[in-house]
């Protein structure tokens, strides 16, 4: 059977196959009608399925198909469950066959570097071990339905400021430990059937032209298959783009692209095995695309009820000095406030932007759910989109709140405060809302506030007027819905904290280096991002990384850690249910190196279980932990080191709520580095082969004494840190440049 389009490579002409490396147009790739190979399609991502018609504009910016919005990745980072995502990612991928999708452009697993960075609502977490687990989760999801998931945007997109050209600066250690591992554990687990190159540069390079990161560490060390797609316009060069690994451009540069893969190709600046190469892979991914309508129709009441069930399971309860959960009893009366609970904000704007098949709104939630004779009176208290005072609503809503037993507000960012396409500029809630709360509390000290925000928010100054905190993100078109399951205690919250909040945005980590300038931004903090910044320069933080409360408690108990040889460590521990209602525990587990030749973050997460415990059961959760976890790259070996010593184990419920810590001790030889001319003597001197060859080469005197400055240790003291071939230019050292030539030959080569 010849019926694949991948057979009919060698049918191709050149024209043909250079005109399969781009699109046909914004959303599909070529058919080439003459030998049967279909055109497919892919649309956004990555929490609902953006399908623009084909009568839509040809920008990708007008109005999509209706389909369910799922909750932001700003939620689903928080429920830190990956089995509630992969159900997302399967709800996405069944969309996606009933509108004849072939790949949804999702998920994003860039790392949340600032909360300021406008799409921080589509990534899921500022740690890569989190980002990686979800993203793997979510790709899963989709793929199971027989739909492609496009991993995007690699790598290191972490702004929108000046996204298409800036280049980002950013040391091998810190993408190899904190922006590459989230894309590196996808692709290695999940085989996403395409990954997007993002737009801007990586160390002056575009992504899309990035041959070490397309080609070397993407397929060469992670073992991608699939297909490298451009984020939409990221190809400057198409020659060099295809050269380095980028397979299809989108949207199509038509005429233009094509032309020019033509012509190189005959002028013989690229080999056509390369173009083969690439073609090959946009048929292997038409071959893969599911056949026209083959799925079940899509139940939109049945996504519904999973977008809202999701959504209840990201939020994070912030803080609740028990006023949570309301249980309004007949008679009772509850101060709705805030133009959120009627206006719900749910998504952030760009191309994730989801034509909902309905949205829940939260006052007509809540009013449905409460008890016959419960109250549920609504002020609005502010506009959604002034930033100044709004005398008259703010009045009535604290005249409101006066009156009523309990008082939810619904407070959050307006649309236009976050978004793709620019960067945030600062973090607070609008004015008109901050101020609000403290006049509500002043009415009436049974508060609650409930956020609705697609990033980091600055709560200090605010939130100590309130009894309890819900943050809920934009968590999709049935948020309404979930916010009163949770508020009333239907569902017990359970999502934790996937990015830190900070007490103020100057005390960010990328503070002084974000968003850069002249068209650079330098990674200057390096691998210190979120909580490893935080806690490396031991700065306060208004709730930390991994925070989220529940209305039960948990105790954990019982901790041990095992370490075997080549680095494995097995930790067990039990997690116990000490409340009276069922619920949810994250157990997290952070490792910590606290002697290490290089600098490294206090503690970073290396495993973590979600747990359903019913009141009063415990149970023992055990994680694994590889070398890998363990180590750090190394620039100097181009590896990763596992250093031998003392490594601390910590278990806990946030990054700064660590229950239990134990040690291991790791055996691991020393690193050896090739000696050299020049290393240094001290460094000769700690090898203990190098240290017998330096030490005959110096000699002894008649005493006994070590020649030279070997035998003064002041003076070794102060110039020990020169090279040995630079000592050997100084008269009376002890060495001269023929022992030094000798000494390498001897011992440096066999080092290492
Ligand atoms: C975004 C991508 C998106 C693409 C197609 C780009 O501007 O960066 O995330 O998938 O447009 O809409």
């Amino acid at each position: 059977m010849t019926d694949t389009a991948s057979d009919r490579l060698a049918e191709l002409t050149l024209e043909e196959k250079a005109s399969l490396c781009l699109g046909s147009d914004f959303w599909h790739t070529r058919a080439v009608e003459r030998l049967g190979i279909p055109a497919i399609m892919v649309s956004d991502g990555p929490h609902g399925l953006r399908k623009q018609p084909a009568e839509a504009d040809h920008l990708g910016l007008s109005g999509s198909v209706p389909a369910t919005c799922f909750p932001t990745a700003s939620a689903l980072g928080s429920s830190w469950d990956p089995g509630l995502v992969q159900q997302v990612g399967e709800a996405l991928g069944r969309e996606c066959v009933e509108q004849e999708v072939a790949v949804l452009l999702g998920p994003g697993i860039n790392i949340k570097r600032s909360p300021l960075c406008g799409r921080n609502f589509e990534y899921f977490a500022e740690d890569p071990l989190l980002a990686g687990v979800l993203g793997t989760a979510m790709v899963r999801g989709i793929q199971s339905q027989g739909v492609g998931a496009s991993l995007k945007h690699y790598a290191a997109n972490n702004q929108e400021t000046d996204r298409l050209r800036v280049s980002a600066e950013v040391d091998e250690r810190t993408l190899r430990e904190i922006y590459l591992p989230a894309f590196e554990r996808v692709v290695t687990e999940a085989q996403p059937w395409t990954v997007m190159c993002a737009y801007n540069k990586v160390n002056g390079t575009y992504a899309s032209e990035h041959t070490w990161l397309l080609t070397d560490v993407l397929r060469g060390e992670w073992g991608f298959t699939g297909l490298v797609v451009s984020d939409w316009g990221a190809v400057h060069d198409r020659v060099a783009a295809l050269a380095a690994g980028l397979d299809l451009e989108m949207p199509p540069n038509l005429g233009v692209s094509d032309a020019a893969v033509v012509a190189a190709v005959r002028a013989g600046e690229l080999d056509e095995a390369v173009l083969d190469r690439t073609v090959q892979r946009v048929l292997a991914l038409v071959d893969r695309a599911p056949v026209a309508a083959a799925g079940e129709p899509v139940d939109a009441d049945a996504h519904h009820r999973l977008a809202r069930a999701v959504a209840g399971q990201c939020a994070v309860l912030l803080k609740n000095d028990g006023i949570l959960p309301l249980e309004p009893a007949a008679g009772d009366s509850i101060a709705v406030v805030g133009e959120f609970a009627r206006t719900p904000r749910y998504q952030g704007a760009g191309s994730s932007q989801v034509n909902p098949t309905r949205v829940d709104v939260a006052l007509d939630e809540l009013r449905a759910a409460v008890p016959d004779g419960v109250e549920v009176a609504f002020a609005a208290g502010f506009g959604i989109d002034s930033t100044d005072d709004d005398e008259a609503l703010a009045a009535e809503a604290v005249a409101l709140a006066g009156r009523c037993g309990t008082v939810v507000a619904f407070l959050g960012l307006p649309a236009s405060a976050e978004s793709e396409g620019f960067d945030r500029s600062h973090i607070d809630l609008p004015a008109n809302q901050t101020s609000l709360v403290a006049s509500l509390a002043a009415a009436n000290p049974r508060l609650v506030v409930v956020l609705a925000n697609g990033s980091a928010v600055r709560l200090a100054g605010w939130d100590h007027h309130a009894g309890a905190v819900l943050e809920c993100w934009l968590s999709g078109q049935a948020a309404g819905g979930a916010a009163a399951d949770l508020l009333l205690g239907a569902v017990n919250p359970s999502g934790r904290l996937a990015e830190t909040l900070p007490v103020r945005l100057e005390d960010s980590p990328s503070y002084l280096n974000f968003p850069g300038e002249a068209g650079h931004v330098r990674y200057g903090e390096g691998v210190f991002v979120g909580y490893r910044g935080y806690d490396a320069l031991a700065r306060d933080v208004r709730y930390p990384f991994g925070h989220g409360l529940s209305y039960t408690t948990f105790a954990y108990s019982d901790l041990a850690a095992e370490i075997f040889g080549g680095g494995d460590v097995a930790v067990t521990c039990r997690v116990t249910n000490t409340g009276d209602r069922s619920g949810q525990e994250v157990a997290q587990l952070y490792v910590g190196d606290p002697v290490a030749s290089v600098a490294r973050p206090v503690r970073e997460l290396k495993s973590f279980q979600k747990l359903d415990l019913a009141a009063g059961e415990s149970e023992v959760v055990t994680f694994e932990l590889a070398a890998r976890d363990l180590s750090y790259w190394s620039t100097k070996t181009s590896g990763w080191v596992l250093e031998g010593g003392d490594f601390e184990i910590a278990v806990g419920a946030s990054s700064r709520d660590l229950r239990l810590t134990t040690t291991v001790e790791v055996d691991a030889p020393p690193v050896q580095e090739p000696l050299g001319g020049m290393s240094t003597l001290l460094e000769w001197l700690a090898d203990p082969g190098g240290a017998a060859a330096v030490r005959a080469a110096f000699g002894t005197d008649e005493s006994g004494r070590p020649r030279g400055i070997l035998g003064d240790e002041e003076t070794l003291k102060v110039i020990g840190s020169f090279p040995l071939s630079t000592l050997a230019a100084f008269p009376g050292v002890g060495i001269d440049a023929a022992a030094v030539h000798s000494l390498v030959e001897k011992v440096g080569a066999g080092a290492g």
